[in-house]
Order: C-alpha cells, then sequence, then structure tokens
C-alpha cells in the first residue's frame, strides 16, 4: 500500500493579515509550507507529496521546493489549485500516479504536526478504515448560533462538549473512496472526511496533537514560532 500526501497551500490566508499567501509566510525565517511538507516527508511511509500552489503561484513554488532540503527518498510535484479549498484538493488528487491507494490531505496551514500523529493515520487506514481524522476534545463549550447581520446573534442550541472533536489534518483515506467523494458531494465543506460522512461511510477518530493546530490568526504565528524555538533546544 503505497501512500501520497496532498497539500492544499492555496489560500490566501485574509485571517493573517495582509502579506504572501499564508503557506509562503515565514515561520522563524523557512515558509510554512516547507515546514509542512517536511512534517508529512517525516513519515517513512509517505513516497509522494503533491503540493496544490495558488492558481498563479506553482513556478514560485517550485522553485521554493529546489531552494530548501527535502528528503531524497520521497517525490514532491506541485500543481496549480483553485478557488475553494476544495477544488485544491481535487485538483491534487487528479496530480496522483495509480499506484497509490492511501491518500492523505494535510493543510499547509498546520506546518507543525508530529510524524507519529502522521504514522497513526496511515496506520489507522491501513487496518482498514476508509477516513480517519486526528482529533482533540475541546476546551471551550461550543453555541450554535442564528446568524443576524448587524444584531446580537442569539444562541439556538449547545452541543454537549464532551461529544465534540477539534479537526485537524493529516486526515488520511482509501485513495478510491476519496475520489468518489469528491465525484458525488458538490456542496461547501470544511474538510474532506465531511464528504466521506455524506457517502454514509464511517469515519475514524485517532487522537490528534496539540502542535497541529491551524496557523490562522496572527496569534497563531507567535506560538508557532514558540514551538519551533522550543523544538530546537
Ligand atoms: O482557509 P483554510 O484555513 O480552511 O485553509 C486550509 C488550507 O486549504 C490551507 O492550507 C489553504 O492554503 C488551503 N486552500 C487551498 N485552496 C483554496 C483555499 C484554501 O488550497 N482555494
Amino acid at each position: 500500500a503505497r501512500t501520497a500526501v496532498v497539500i492544499p497551500a492555496a489560500g490566501r490566508g485574509v485571517r493573517l493579515g495582509p502579506g504572501a499567501p499564508k503557506a509562503l509566510r515565514a515561520l522563524n525565517g523557512t515558509p510554512m509550507l516547507i515546514h509542512a511538507i517536511r512534517a508529512m516527508a517525516a513519515s517513512r511511509a509517505v513516497s509522494l507529496v503533491v503540493v496544490v500552489a495558488p492558481p498563479d503561484g506553482a513556478g514560485e513554488v517550485k522553485s521554493l521546493l529546489d531552494a530548501h532540503a527535502l528528503p531524497e527518498r520521497t517525490d514532491f510535484v506541485v500543481v496549480p489549485g483553485g478557488e475553494s479549498r476544495q477544488e485544491s484538493v481535487r485538483l491534487g488528487l487528479d496530480a496522483l500516479p495509480d499506484d497509490f491507494d492511501i491518500v492523505l490531505v494535510h493543510d499547509a496551514a498546520r506546518p507543525l504536526v508530529p510524524v507519529d500523529t502522521v504514522d497513526a493515520v496511515i496506520e489507522a487506514v491501513r487496518d482498514g478504515a476508509p477516513a480517519v481524522v486526528p482529533a482533540l476534545p475541546l476546551a471551550d463549550t461550543v453555541k450554535e448560533v442564528e446568524p443576524a447581520p448587524g444584531e446580537p446573534e442569539p444562541v439556538v442550541a449547545t452541543p454537549v462538549r464532551a461529544r465534540l472533536r477539534a479537526v485537524q489534518t493529516p486526515q488520511g483515506f482509501d485513495r478510491a473512496t476519496l475520489i468518489r467523494a469528491h465525484e458525488t458531494v458538490t456542496e461547501d465543506v470544511t474538510d474532506d472526511a465531511s464528504m466521506v460522512e455524506q457517502l454514509g461511510l464511517t469515519v475514524v477518530v485517532v487522537p490528534g496533537h496539540e502542535e497541529a493546530f491551524k496557523v490562522t490568526r496572527p496569534l497563531d504565528l507567535v506560538l508557532a514560532e514558540a514551538v519551533l524555538a522550543r523544538r530546537r533546544l
């Protein structure tokens, strides 16, 4: 069972503030995308990484990969992405050679995920799960609201916190299942596993990791650089 990773890195990262596309911003001097690629290639099971670049930035991303040291035993391919994350992932899947039957999808915006988490996801797919997500319990209580632009939003529900999980990446899939999910589901989703849920298949959870957090807002950059600094000690 050969394993490939698709890294959607085509987002603009508007919530992070003005500047370069999010994946190309530096963490301690190295672009977030390079950290994310290294985190995937750190797993001995991963033999191909497909990077989905901003639509007009594939050349720039290729140069970036050439400029950084990456493991020899892993192949790297860069393809241009699309308007939505979902479209970017689909374009990445289109670039996969036939001989891969396990696919991981990993956000470039989660540059610090430990290799043990990557390996746990791959292991669960190898054990027969069609879809696997790393996840953590929540610290905050979550409320569902009725969006009311310009007015205070009324709360409509409070799901039981102990039953909720915050889901991370890499998410792992049986390749044929993920491709079928992308062919079948047309509405917008925020993660790949939810498309497999819509096929009626069971998605299983493995323990996530605090360091797999998504770099979304400016404070996350501070946290990410602190984690990197601690690792160097
Ligand atoms: O916007 P969000 O934080 O959910 O993005 C998650 C990941 O999806 C990021 O790595 C981002 O670069 C990627 N993305 C993409 N193509 C888009 C939008 C987001 O590859 N059109």
